[in-house]
Order: structure tokens, then sequence, then C-alpha cells
């Protein structure tokens, strides 16, 4: 081989080393792949969060109805999450999970929920995975829309 085909044979090895490459890139990480959403799916995703938003947002001001109809008794005290966090105040869902104090243990955000709802309210701890967990915490996320997440922060 002269010179010359050796640096052309490692030329094309280059080459096809950078369109290797350029590919990669195109086409990016395997398994981070998605569907496009169709204007019709996007607005019944947000139709499901809205859904669940409006009911944690019931729950939150204490509706008696709405806790009667999901099976829970978030407060004995009179007292509904909204008086003491209005517009969901001091909720902080952003910070989570952290080590919580009041707990003194490493807790999520519904660790924190079950907590104001059995000592400041009085009222019966809910299912972790309930539905209305899962309203409160919609409500609380939403209502904290664009807030920087943290986790750990205290
Ligand atoms: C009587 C007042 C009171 C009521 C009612 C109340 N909370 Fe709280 N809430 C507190 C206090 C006090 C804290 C502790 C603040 C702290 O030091 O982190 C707190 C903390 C929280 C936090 C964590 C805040 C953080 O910074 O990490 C969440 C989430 C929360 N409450 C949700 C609720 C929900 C949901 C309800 C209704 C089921 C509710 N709270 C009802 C007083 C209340």
């Amino acid at each position: 081989m002269t010179d010359r085909t050796r640096l052309r044979t490692a030329l094309s090895g280059v080459s096809v080393a950078a369109v290797l490459a350029a590919v990669a890139v195109f086409v990016g990480p395997a398994g981070a792949h998605k569907d496009p959403v169709t204007p019709q799916q996007l607005k019944a995703y947000e139709d499901a969060l809205m859904e669940q938003v409006k009911l944690g947002d019931l729950l939150f001001h204490g509706d008696a109805a709405t806790e009667k109809n999901m099976g829970v008794s978030l407060s004995k005290t009179g007292m509904a999450c909204a008086m003491c966090h209005p517009m969901t105040a001091d909720t902080h869902p952003h910070t989570y999970p952290k080590f919580q104090a009041q707990m003194a243990k490493f807790a999520t955000l519904r660790d924190m929920i079950n907590w104001c709802i059995e000592k400041p309210n009085q009222g019966e701890m809910i299912d972790s995975d309930s539905d209305a967990m899962k309203a409160l915490e919609a409500y609380i996320y939403w209502s904290n829309t664009g807030s920087v997440l943290i986790p750990g922060r205290y």
C-alpha cells in the first residue's frame, strides 16, 4: 500500500465514523421515542388533568359533598386545607421528596398531605393511592405550576 492509499483508507474511516455520529445525534437516544400527540389527544389529556384539579380544589376547600362522594373525611376541626394554605400557599410540592422534620423521616408530598390531614385537621388519613390523594396532589401541583423543582429543599 502506498502512503497515499493508506491516507485515503484512513480518511474514509473517519468519514464513516462522522456519518455514524451524525446519524446517532439525529436519531437520538434509543427508547426516548414518543408518537406525536394530536391536538384532540392533547385536549383529552388536559381535560383529564383539569378534572382532577377541580376535584382536588373542592377537597382542599372542604367541600362536604365531594368528601362524601370520594369516601374521605379530611377534617374534624372544621378547618379546610385552604384556610391555612390559601391558594395552596406554603405547600411547596416542588421541594419533595425531602426530609420532613415534623415526621422525622424522608417524606413524599403524599406523606405530608396525610400529616396535615391527621395532625392539624384531625381527619382520617387517606390511602396514598386513593382517588382523593391523586386529586389533592393534582390541585397542589397545578397551583404551583412554574415552580422550579428542588427536591430536598427545606
Ligand atoms: C390548621 C392549619 C393547617 C391546615 C388546616 C392544613 N395545614 Fe398543611 N400545614 C400546616 C402547617 C403548620 C404545616 C407545616 C409547615 C412546615 O413547617 O413545613 C403544613 C404543611 C403542609 C405541607 C408541606 C409544606 C412544606 O413546606 O413542605 C403540605 C403539602 C400541606 N401542609 C398540605 C395540607 C393539606 C392537603 C391540607 C388539607 C388536608 C392541609 N395542609 C391542612 C398547617 C395546616
